[in-house]
């Protein structure tokens, strides 16, 4: 202690913070905002716009990229173009943040929520297939749920935490029923899956660019397809469905949706950096794998043999009985030491926000909910702080916390 700290206080105050994730902005995106504001091309027209589409587009290999003003936004929109009509029943990971099953409930549909798999807390593929054996066909794509008289239209898998799921199952499975394929790519930037980079598995692929993401621009998404239709669509409809701009005809019920060009600006500046930041994650992951091994009750986090992880978060389990205490009371052990962690998302079939979808049991989400815990891993992470949580962790584990429940 100090001859300056307060009486009382603890040493670990003096600690600065470390943050789970903050983004790095340390390339061009000052000069290029600069540019939009010196043009006053500021709004959601304007070179940058069409420029951070390409890069995406030409980062994933797709066709088509449409840029929007949220990931929640590009997923209500993906979802209209891939055919889901309200009523419609839509497939999608029980694990996730909870903007996809939003997006289900914006589009008039009604999500069915699948477990995770225990190894990467994907989607499971097998349960996916359980649940369409019980489905009848159906004139005019998809099939019907039995249970509920309604058509199932479209799988939404997300690629949760920056590992992809496992995509040629359910690509099978969706081609034999006819399912649309809307992949929430949100986390997952980068990430490949069996060589095929995340993005161009399914019909159409969603982004984020949220703050919290590998590539942020603020806030900001991007709808990504190799099929000119339904990226006509898609641009069509987050632009407020104007069949004549000067009459101001509009042609259905669109959306303000489209990023703006500052935000954009942004974009362009953190995608010239694409392969550094995936490259500090990496680096954080291996640091982490390294650090932590052998830790009793830890399991840290696994890549598939199959899969390129854009390692987004690093989010290890604990198993209260042999590391001594839970996830939560290890969360606030750390945050004593003032390390931010967080635990993974509430079930969504758990979810008060979607509590009149039908009820599923998906113990393994269960699971990984009271278990997983996320560590600081912003890309700009130094040595130094990453060997400061690698200690705390291991400090905590050996003490077993002392401060339990
Ligand atoms: C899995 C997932 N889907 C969708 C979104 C929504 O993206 P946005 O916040 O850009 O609307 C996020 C994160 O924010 C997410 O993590």
């Amino acid at each position: 202690m100090t001859a300056t700290t307060p009486r009382g206080a603890s040493p670990a105050l003096e600690e600065p913070f470390i943050p789970l994730a903050v983004p790095e902005l340390r390339g061009n995106e000052a000069r290029y905002v600069q540019e939009c504001l010196d043009s006053g091309w500021v709004s959601s027209a304007g070179a940058f716009v069409e420029r951070f589409e390409a890069d995406v587009a030409s980062a994933v290999g797709a066709r088509h990229a449409v840029a929007t003003a949220s990931g929640t936004a590009a997923l209500h929109v993906a979802l209209l173009v891939a055919g889901v009509q309200p009523g419609d029943e839509v497939l999608v990971s029980a694990l996730t943040f909870i903007a996809p099953a939003n997006a289900i409930r914006y589009a008039g549909a009604w999500p069915v929520f699948i477990d995770a798999e225990r190894e990467y807390a994907q989607l499971d593929p097998a349960q996916v297939a359980e649940f369409l054996a019980g489905c009848e066909p159906c004139a005019g794509g998809g099939v019907r749920n039995p249970r509920t008289g309604r058509r199932v239209r479209a799988l939404l898998p997300v690629h949760v935490l920056g590992h992809p799921v496992d995509m040629d199952p359910l690509l099978a499975l969706a081609r034999a029923t006819g399912l649309a394929v809307v992949e929430d790519a949100t986390e997952s930037l980068g990430a490949r899956y069996r060589g095929r980079p995340v993005g161009r598995l399914g019909d159409v692929a969603c982004f984020s660019f949220n703050g919290n993401k590998l590539v942020t621009t603020g806030g900001g998404g991007m709808l990504v397809t190799d099929d000119p239709a339904l990226a006509d669509t898609a641009r069509y409809l987050t632009t407020q469905a104007k069949d004549d701009a000067i009459e101001y005809v509009h042609g259905a019920v669109g959306y303000n949706y489209r990023l703006t060009n500052v935000q954009a600006a942004i974009g362009v500046a953190q995608m010239e950096r694409l392969d550094q930041l995936l490259g500090a994650k990496r680096r954080i992951a291996g640091r982490y794998a390294e650090g932590l091994r052998g830790v009793a009750g830890l399991e840290p986090m696994a890549e598939a043999a199959w899969a390129r992880s854009a390692w987004w978060m690093y989010t290890v389990r604990i198993d209260e009985r042999s590391f001594g205490m839970d996830s939560r009371a290890l969360m606030r052990a750390l945050e004593d030491r003032r390390i931010q962690t967080r635990p993974l998302w509430q079930p969504l079939p758990l979810s008060p926000a979607h509590a009149d979808a039908v009820p599923r049991a998906c113990p393994t989400a269960g699971d990984w909910n009271r278990r997983a815990l996320s560590l600081p891993c912003s890309c700009g992470l130094t040595d130094g702080q990453q060997e400061r949580v690698i200690e705390a962790v291991r400090e905590i584990a050996a003490t077993r916390g002392g401060r339990v429940g």
